[in-house]
């Protein structure tokens, strides 16, 4: 079924993209009154995002013209996997929009794919803008606030070609595909975010991943992926979101958001911010270099995000920093990332965030990798409890979108690792709920803990 762009101009309205949510929201300030003595403890505010997310290539299944297509299958790649068919949720998006609304949530974060929308430079394809218009139209049929992400990780080929974000030209180019996009889908998208963790290549740097090799360092590794596909491909150039030159990246990526924010609101006046990978840091011992690590990885983006509409906090642990990161402590126990199992990350993130950018944050991911579903509750509830506190303090915080609404495609680790909340037997595509995802469809229909 299809529906004509003024009918949802009027039936968004009327839904979660209401009028006054969206001026509510453009005009949010941290200080916003929360009605904290009237509210019931448990309650949270009305029109509160309560969704999932997704990113297309770890869903959508072959995305062939992206540079992650290339990275999966050269030789020695440190991908586990390819992703291949993932969740073919290009075909099933319709049903999984479905099962989130059934199970009581009002949002649905997802992101456009750059290398579908813009397959060779400068060619943009009308049936693909189509396709993303459909599944913002699932998203509205069922009362989901979409939350769109215009670019998350992956990029076409023939832009990383030359030189992805390591090349001066790509804030224009992102932006001249932010304006094509919008301009098509702009009245349907609830929130835009132009980047998923930009600070991704920094924050490399910084991390400690314990599943690697001993004496492997996460960055080293990207770097020396760059030089063996530079080689194999027989392109000077090739660069990618996550093996790029982290100082041009981010400079590159700081021009584009602004870009592509003009870029987006001049099509379509729609909240925009970008989102940042934030672990909870914590100092340990005299010579913690806690400070530098949050003021080289996190400072410039928050530092932006003063000009934007939001902030979208995501975090999945802490981490200890002394004169590098630690390991997590002895006897901690550990996610099947390796992490720290430690919920109490996102309510100290949101704090840090919400009070270096001064804009109201949405949580646009959080979770937890592992098999054991009851861990997964565990993990949420305990999350939730410390978000609800940064709110009875008065921080603003739109939402709480949950990764990931699929099992999924965990870049270089493959389909290992299991932060769904729905289960997806991958041979018959067969979708299985899981209890975390009844249970926090349960609250966000209650819009209460
Ligand atoms: C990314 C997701 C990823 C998730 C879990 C975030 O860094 O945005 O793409 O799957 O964390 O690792």
């Amino acid at each position: 079924m299809t529906i004509n762009r003024r009918e949802w101009i009027n039936k968004s309205a009327k839904l979660a993209l209401g009028a006054s949510l969206s001026s509510r929201f453009l005009s949010g300030a941290v200080a916003q009154p929360l009605g904290r003595a009237s509210a019931p403890p448990r309650r949270f505010p009305a029109h509160f995002l309560w969704g999932a997310a997704t990113a297309a290539h770890q869903v959508e299944g072959n995305n062939i013209n992206s540079d992650n297509w290339l990275l999966e299958r050269a030789p020695n790649t440190m991908y586990k996997e390819p992703s291949g068919d993932a969740c073919d949720h290009y075909h099933l998006y319709e049903q999984d929009i479905n099962q989130l609304a059934d199970l009581g949530f009002n949002a649905y974060r997802f992101s456009i794919e750059w290398a579908r929308i813009e397959p060779e430079k400068g060619s943009f394809s009308r049936a693909e803008l189509e396709h993303y218009r459909r599944m913002l139209e699932a998203c509205h049929r069922r009362g989901l606030t979409p939350l769109v992400t215009y670019s998350h990780f992956t990029a076409p080929r023939w832009f990383a070609y030359q030189g992805a974000w390591e090349n001066p030209e790509s804030s224009d180019l992102f932006a001249r595909y932010c304006e094509k996009s919008t301009a098509h889908l702009g009245d349907l998208i609830g929130y835009a975010a132009t980047f998923n963790e930009p600070d991704i290549p920094s924050l490399l740097h910084w991390a400690n991943f314990p599943n690697l090799p001993a004496g492997m360092d996460l960055a080293g590794i990207m770097a020396a992926q760059k030089g063996a596909l530079r080689k194999y491909l027989n392109a000077p150039d090739f660069s990618s979101f996550l093996i790029g030159d982290a100082g041009k990246t981010r400079e590159n990526m700081m021009a584009a958001h602004t870009k592509g924010k003009s870029a987006i609101k001049s099509s379509k006046n729609i909240p925009v911010g970008l989102t940042v990978a934030m672990e909870d840091d914590q100092p340990e011992g005299a010579d913690s270099r806690f400070a530098e690590k949050q003021s080289d990885v996190y400072g410039p983006w928050l530092n932006l995000a003063r000009q934007d509409d939001f902030i979208g906090v995501q975090t999945y642990t802490r981490s200890r920093i002394a004169s590098k990161a630690l390991s997590p402590p002895q006897g901690a126990e550990l996610t099947q990332m390796g992490y720290e199992f430690y919920p109490e990350s996102l309510e100290h993130t949101v704090r840090f965030a919400a009070k270096e950018s001064g804009v109201p944050v949405i949580v646009t991911e959080n979770g937890v990798a592992t098999e054991d579903d009851t861990r997964r509750i565990e993990y949420i509830r305990r999350a939730l409890a410390g978000l609800k506190r940064c709110m009875d303090d008065g921080i603003v915080v739109r939402g709480y979108i949950c990764w990931s609404l699929l099992d999924n495609f965990e870049w270089i680790f493959g389909f290992t690792p299991k932060f769904g909340l729905i289960a997806v037997d991958r041979q018959t595509q067969k979708r299985t709920v899981k209890p975390s995802a009844v249970m926090l469809g349960k609250i966000a229909k209650a819009n209460s803990l």
